[in-house]
């Protein structure tokens, strides 16, 4: 099968990004410094990144201006997975094949290596050389979506919802996922957009399908998913009372609801036309990727 342009652009975007991230992050004299690196610069597709850096593109933003934001969401997220590993989270010991940072390390570092994670992220924001009032809308932007009423916002439902006496519904599934993976995945792919102070309309749109159909194929990997390519502890939300798509709708439902998301993101990138193609792909890879 030929090598896709998104398959190129997707490694591009993880070259680019960790070679950022290697050169900038704070030397490994210490513990916390080491555990950043360990999070953030060992794997993950960096779907995120290459969201930012495709944004970008489309409106004319170098790759140069666009990378301290990829970095920024990268640390962003990884920090997100540090904390959702923990014992007094999701209580995983594997992420991207390798021992979570509470294992390698211990619970205290785990959380204060995401804590550092998470400003390192806002740094970059501030150290990228962008026009200024498009850098304070990213941080404002990248607050509101990774707290209460973003990320912080889903994670605190999804855990609420383990012990709920009644099941969510799908609204209210919808609006768990959304805000759990989705704000981080609609920000990235707005970045570009905001860089260049066009209308985001558009990019929202194709984010929001995109963010849902990410989380709902993340939920049936967790059912159908191998363990080995996933890198990562699978079988476990149905055990912990997880609320997904799945376990409401079954998988074929979810399934069904997916490929319907994926055709209404596609859709919602006809103004740009051709350009798009690549965010066309990676829509359809989201619902199909093993890993
Ligand atoms: C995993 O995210 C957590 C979710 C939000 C579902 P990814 O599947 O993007 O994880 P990496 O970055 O590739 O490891
Ligand atoms: C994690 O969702 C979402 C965030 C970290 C914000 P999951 O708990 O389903 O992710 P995995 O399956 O552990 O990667
Ligand atoms: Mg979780
Ligand atoms: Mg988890
Ligand atoms: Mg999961």
């Amino acid at each position: 099968m030929p090598v896709s342009t998104f398959n190129i652009a997707l490694g591009l975007a993880a070259t680019r990004v960790e070679s950022f991230l290697d050169a900038t992050l704070p030397p490994p004299d210490n513990a916390i410094a080491e555990g950043m690196r360990y999070a953030v610069l060992n794997g993950g597709k960096r779907l995120r990144a290459f969201l930012v850096m495709e944004s970008a593109a489309l409106h004319g933003i170098t790759p140069e201006v666009a990378n301290p934001m990829a970095a920024a969401i990268e640390c962003l997220h990884a920090y997100s997975l540090v904390h959702d590993d923990l014992p007094c989270m999701d209580d995983d010991d594997l992420r991207r094949g390798l021992p979570t940072v509470h294992i390698k390390w211990d619970e205290a570092t785990a959380v204060l290596v995401g804590d550092a994670l998470q400003t390192q992220a806002f740094q970059y924001l501030t150290e990228a050389s962008a026009d200024a009032s498009a850098v304070v809308r990213l941080v404002g932007s990248l607050a509101t979506a990774s707290g209460a009423l973003g990320m912080v916002g889903g994670q605190a439902m999804d855990i609420a919802a383990e012990t709920a006496d009644v099941p969510l519904t799908l609204p209210e599934i919808t609006a768990l996922q959304a805000l759990k993976t989705g704000a981080l995945i609609r920000w990235s792919t707005e970045a570009g957009a905001v860089l260049a102070g066009a209308d985001t309309t558009p990019l929202r749109a194709y984010a929001e399908a995109l963010g849902l159909a990410f989380q709902i194929q993340d939920d049936v990997l967790d059912i159908e998913g191998d363990p080995e390519a996933a890198g990562k502890r699978l079988r476990k939300d149905e055990a912990a009372g997880k609320a997904t798509f799945v376990s409401l709708l079954g998988l074929k439902g979810a399934k069904d609801r997916a490929r319907d998301l994926v055709d209404e993101a596609c859709t919602a990138l006809t103004p740009y036309g051709d350009a798009a193609e690549n965010l066309r792909q990676a829509a359809r890879y989201t619902i199909t990727r093993a890993t």
